[in-house]
């Protein structure tokens, strides 16, 4: 695997492979690598010719700086996980390398779509992740580019962006990959403590159960239900369960408001903002 850590090295890498008309798949990525990202990168290396992962830990995105700096950095693991899988090339900028100093940045609209969950509960993300994944996009210009469904309002954002700015890949959504125990594979799983991962399989229990509910009580009754069935577990805080509509993320108030519809959950454990979904409907 080539690693570029500057945009220069990583377009002078993929140079050739533009000119021999190889498809490139790009896989964004803010290292601490896990199965997950291992599943999105080896279905680029299935479906394109060439595949680019990127690992930065983008600042802009993190509108809890305590989050940035607890953010798992291990590159050299990380490493050795992309060359196990064969991927071609992997882009490690600093920040200066992406951002310029007094940097103006671009004021993107996402409508409602940045209106509800993550957007009010985590003000500037989804701004400071077009920011970089426009960037990227621009450096790399994919064919494809993999995110997986766990960040589902994140991969809903993109493909607004790409739409808006005309931006060359096909956003390819990958399912949710999770542990034998159904917790959802995430690098922040990393700072859970042992009575904490032990415990956070209740997040995807209580998702499941819940569906088992869908039409049978209320939209209300059933986010006051998990609600409650979440703040009763000891170390476990809700912070929101929203109900929407899959395709715009809008709530819904009634079942038949909607044909495809999710649940989206994220709850603090010890500190650590896990975050999850399943499909209700
Ligand atoms: O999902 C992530 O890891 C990040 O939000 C992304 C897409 C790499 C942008 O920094």
């Amino acid at each position: 695997m080539k690693i570029a850590k500057s945009k220069k090295e990583l377009i002078a890498f993929i140079e050739n492979d533009r000119i021999n008309s190889k498809k490139i798949g790009f896989v964004p990525t803010m290292g601490a690598l896990h199965k997950g990202h291992l599943t999105l990168v080896e279905k680029s290396i299935f479906d394109n010719d060439i595949t680019v992962c990127s690992i930065f830990v983008n600042p802009t995105q993190f509108n809890n700086p305590e989050d940035l700096t607890k953010y798992p950095r291990q590159l050299q693991d990380d490493i050795a996980l992309l060359e196990s899988v064969n991927c071609d090339y992997l882009f490690v900028p600093e920040v200066n390398e992406m951002y310029a100093k007094n940097e103006n940045p671009i004021n993107f609209n996402f409508g409602k779509l940045e209106m509800v969950m993550e957007g009010p509960n985590r003000p500037g993300h989804f701004q400071g992740v077009a920011t970089i994944v426009k960037k990227l996009f621009e450096i790399i210009n994919p064919d494809k580019a993999y995110f997986g469904e766990k960040d589902y309002q994140q991969l809903i954002i993109i493909k607004s962006l790409t739409k808006q700015y005309n931006l060359s890949p096909e956003i390819i959504g990958c399912e949710i990959v999770r542990e034998a125990d159904g917790l959802a594979m995430s690098s922040r799983n990393q700072r859970l403590n042992e009575t904490q991962r032990f415990e956070a399989p209740f997040i995807y229990q209580t998702l499941k159960k819940a569906k088992t509910k869908v039409k049978k009580i209320t939209v209300k009754d059933l986010k006051l239900w998990v609600k409650e069935v979440i703040n009763n577990n000891p170390i476990m805080e809700l912070e929101y369960f929203e109900i929407a509509n899959a395709v715009d993320l809008q709530p819904i108030n009634n079942w038949n408001d909607s044909i495809s519809v999710m649940g989206f959950i994220v709850v603090n454990v010890g500190g650590v903002r896990l975050i999850d979904n399943i499909k209700l409907i």
